[in-house]
Order: structure tokens, then C-alpha cells, then sequence
């Protein structure tokens, strides 16, 4: 049954992308840039490579799967700070697990969180568009996946109010993106208190992906855990009831080859995670996990990083600010431009403009009307040096200015 589904998964956003674009380079002869793939091009800060070289000893260990309680009192410590909790909320030994990146985590928690429900029918709630991992997880756990449309008017989150009770009741997971890929949109403090109230209400696990929590242009994000701190307790007097958070250096150190994330939340939720991986996974290794430590107790490489991604937007500005499909996204590092029909266009700025991009329909997929809110859209990835980007948005504003 797993097999069959796994095999039946040909939907991979950047398969699709390979088979419009074809295996050759574009037709013009220009020389091709690839505005397609998220992955910071930026060197994580120097103190990593120190940490790594000061903790090689530990390279034959096998780490805790817990991790070190250095590295989970540093994550606690953070999230105090970064979202002005009370200090001793977050239990730096029941509330918070390493990972290697937030992707395996967003992938496991569909199993537990399918399975915790004991009905056949689960539901597993995602935004439409949204990261590959969410709708692939919650279709191998077996679960249905209900894509939850995110649309400009609703601030390219999904409509919280259109959740019918009986849907609710059968709900194993709701993820949310915040900042959210591929939209650059931010949750406000009220939207997750609703998706909180109503995981608590219904008794689904709420998983709320802030892997681009740091990377924001006028203001920090708020987080799904200072949302429960002003819902206050839930079942088990546990303040984050019913809620995961999914955190990263990928993003916020530059520092994707790393593999080192951290989850918090509900504690028993949390320990299902951690009983999972026990069998299925690992902790970063320990050095990995020392200089992780150092990278979350250190905020000024992050706001240098978070600057120079401030600095990218600008330049997109200033090249695409007459188009207008753009707006300047509040937080992520991505543009998320309407162009009345993302295929085409992608498919035209590399046969014409050697630009790779993503049409976002391939991080959608159709609706019960048939629509797949992805459609208009292409997806761009400002995280190149500068010096390569502004030539890119370059081509890329030349021509969408001719219209698609
Ligand atoms: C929305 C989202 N979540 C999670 C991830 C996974 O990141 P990592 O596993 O490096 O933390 C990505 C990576 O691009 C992403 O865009």
C-alpha cells in the first residue's frame, strides 16, 4: 500500500519544473540563472566552522536523540526572547526536540498526529499553495489531504472561517506556513490564536512551520507559541496544548547543509515525536549540535543575514515595483509574482530570458471548483549575491513588462 502510494507520487514541484523546462539549457544564448531553488547561497557565520573544529572529538558518538541540554536550554532561551515569553514557560526537557531540519519533522508529525486521531477517516489540513513535504506526509500517513485555499484577499493564509465542524472533527493536522512559502505572508497574532483555539477545540495538532521566522523586512513575525501564551493553559495544564512549532538554521544562519532544526510544543506530542525517531531517526550529530547551540544564542549574524535579504527585496523592488503582479513580501525570502499564468511565464523567461523560475501551480493543487490558487503565479527565490540578482530581475522585469 505504502509502495503504491510512494510510486504514485510523480508531483514533485521540481520534477514538473525539469519536465516543462526541459533537460537542456534555454534556447538563447544567454547565460542561464536560477531563480528557481530556495537555498541560501550566502557561508553560514565563521563560529560554525570553530564550534565543528573544537567538537570534532564527538564525531564517533551517537547523539542523544533529545540532543544536549545545552542546545535545548540555548533554544529555550531564544524562544523567550525572540517571542517575549515568561521565562520557565518553555520546559527546555519536555518541550523541545532537535532535528535535522524542520523537513523530516513537518514529514513525521503526519504520522503521529494521523495515528493519534485511531480514525480511519483523518484528515490532514494544508495551504494550497504550500511546501511539497506537507501534502506528501499527510498522504503517506494515509491520511486525505484537504488543500485550504490561501488567496491575496485573505491575506494568502487560509480562511479559517470556511472550516465546516464536521471537517474539524475528522482533522488530524493543520499546517500553517509563517512567513509562508511561497507567498512571503505573515500570520497576525490573532489568525494563529483562532488556528490554535480551534486544534484545541476540535483536538487536532496544529503545525505551524516558522522556518522563516528570522528573514522579515519591517517586523518580527509574531509565533504560534506566543499565541498560546496569551490563550493561556490547555488539556494537561500544558501551555502549548495541541501546538508544534517547526524551527531552522537553514534559513536564519544561512547554514541549509547543517541539518540542524529544533520542534517545541505540546509535551506529549512532543514525546510521541521523540519515541518515533528513536526508532526512525536521529538527532544532529554532536558537534553539529554545539555549534547550533552557539548559532541560536548569537542574534547579530541573523540580523546581518536578515539585512542582506532586506537588501534583495529592495533591488526586486526597484526592478519590478511598475509590474503589477509584485508586492513587497512581509517576511521569507521569496516573490511571489502574478503573471496571469505562471507556466507560461516560467516557461517563456527561460526560453527567452534564460531565467529559471517556478510556476506556482507546481506548489498548488486543484480545488473542488477545479482552481488551482497557484495558477497566476511564478515563484522567485532572492537568494543569490546582488551582483547576480540585479541582472536577473533585469530580464525577468523586461519581460513580464511585455506581458505573458
Ligand atoms: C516552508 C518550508 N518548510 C521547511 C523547509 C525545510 O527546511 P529545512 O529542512 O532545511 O529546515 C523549507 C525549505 O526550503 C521550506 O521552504
Amino acid at each position: 500500500m505504502l509502495n503504491a502510494r510512494l510510486s504514485g507520487m510523480t508531483d514533485y514541484p521540481f520534477t514538473r519544473l525539469t519536465a516543462l523546462l526541459g533537460p537542456v539549457g534555454p534556447r538563447s544564448g544567454r547565460q542561464p540563472l536560477n531563480l528557481a531553488v530556495g537555498e541560501p547561497q550566502s557561508s553560514p557565520p565563521p563560529m560554525v566552522a570553530e564550534a565543528l573544529a573544537r567538537h570534532a572529538g564527538d564525531w564517533g558518538r551517537y547523539p542523544p536523540v533529545a540532543g544536549t541540554p545545552e542546545f535545548r536550554s540555548a533554544v529555550a532561551a531564544w524562544l523567550t526572547r525572540r517571542y517575549g515569553l515568561h521565562p520557565g514557560l518553555v520546559d527546555p526537557d519536555k518541550a523541545i526536540l532537535p532535528v535535522q531540519g524542520t523537513r523530516e519533522a513537518l514529514f513525521q508529525i503526519a504520522m503521529v498526529a494521523a495515528e493519534d486521531t485511531g480514525r480511519d477517516d483523518a484528515a490532514v489540513l494544508i495551504p494550497n499553495p504550500s511546501y511539497a513535504t506537507y501534502g506528501a506526509a499527510g498522504f503517506l500517513a494515509g491520511a486525505e489531504i484537504v488543500p485550504l485555499a490561501s488567496r491575496r484577499e485573505g491575506g494568502f493564509m487560509p480562511d479559517l472561517d470556511r472550516l465546516k465542524p464536521e471537517l474539524l472533527a475528522r482533522a488530524a493536522l493543520l499546517y500553517l506556513c509563517t512567513p509562508s512559502n511561497p507567498e512571503g505572508a505573515v500570520a497576525d497574532l490573532d489568525y494563529l490564536k483562532r488556528a490554535l483555539g480551534l486544534a484545541r477545540r476540535y483536538d487536532f495538532v496544529l503545525a505551524v512551520d516558522e522556518c522563516y521566522a528570522e528573514i522579515w523586512d519591517k517586523a518580527p513575525p509574531p509565533g504560534a507559541l506566543e499565541a498560546a501564551a496569551s490563550l493561556g493553559v490547555g488539556e494537561g495544564d500544558d501551555p502549548f496544548a495541541n501546538l508544534v512549532v517547526f524551527h531552522s538554521l537553514s534559513k536564519r544562519s544561512s547554514a541549509a547543509g547543517l541539518r540542524s532544526g529544533f520542534i517545541a510544543g505540546d509535551r506529549r506530542i512532543i514525546a510521541l515525536m521523540q519515541r518515533l525517531r528513536t526508532y526512525a531517526s536521529s538527532a544532529p550529530p554532536l558537534p553539529i549540535l554545539a555549534a547550533s547551540t552557539e548559532l541560536w544564542s548569537d542574534e547579530a549574524h541573523a540580523a546581518e543575514i536578515r539585512d542582506s535579504y532586506r537588501a534583495k527585496v529592495d533591488l526586486a523592488e526597484a526592478a519590478l515595483a511598475d509590474f503589477e503582479g509584485f508586492y513587497r513580501p512581509p517576511g521569507g525570502f521569496f516573490l511571489w509574482l502574478d503573471a496571469g499564468d505562471g507556466e507560461r511565464a516560467a516557461k517563456r523567461l527561460w526560453d527567452e530570458s534564460a531565467i529559471r523560475t517556478l510556476p506556482g501551480a507546481y506548489l498548488g493543487r486543484a480545488e473542488v471548483d477545479g482552481v488551482n490558487p497557484g495558477h497566476n503565479f511564478i515563484r522567485l527565490a532572492l537568494v543569490h549575491d546582488d551582483s547576480v540578482l540585479a541582472p536577473a530581475l533585469a530580464r525577468v522585469a523586461e519581460l513580464l513588462s511585455k506581458g505573458v
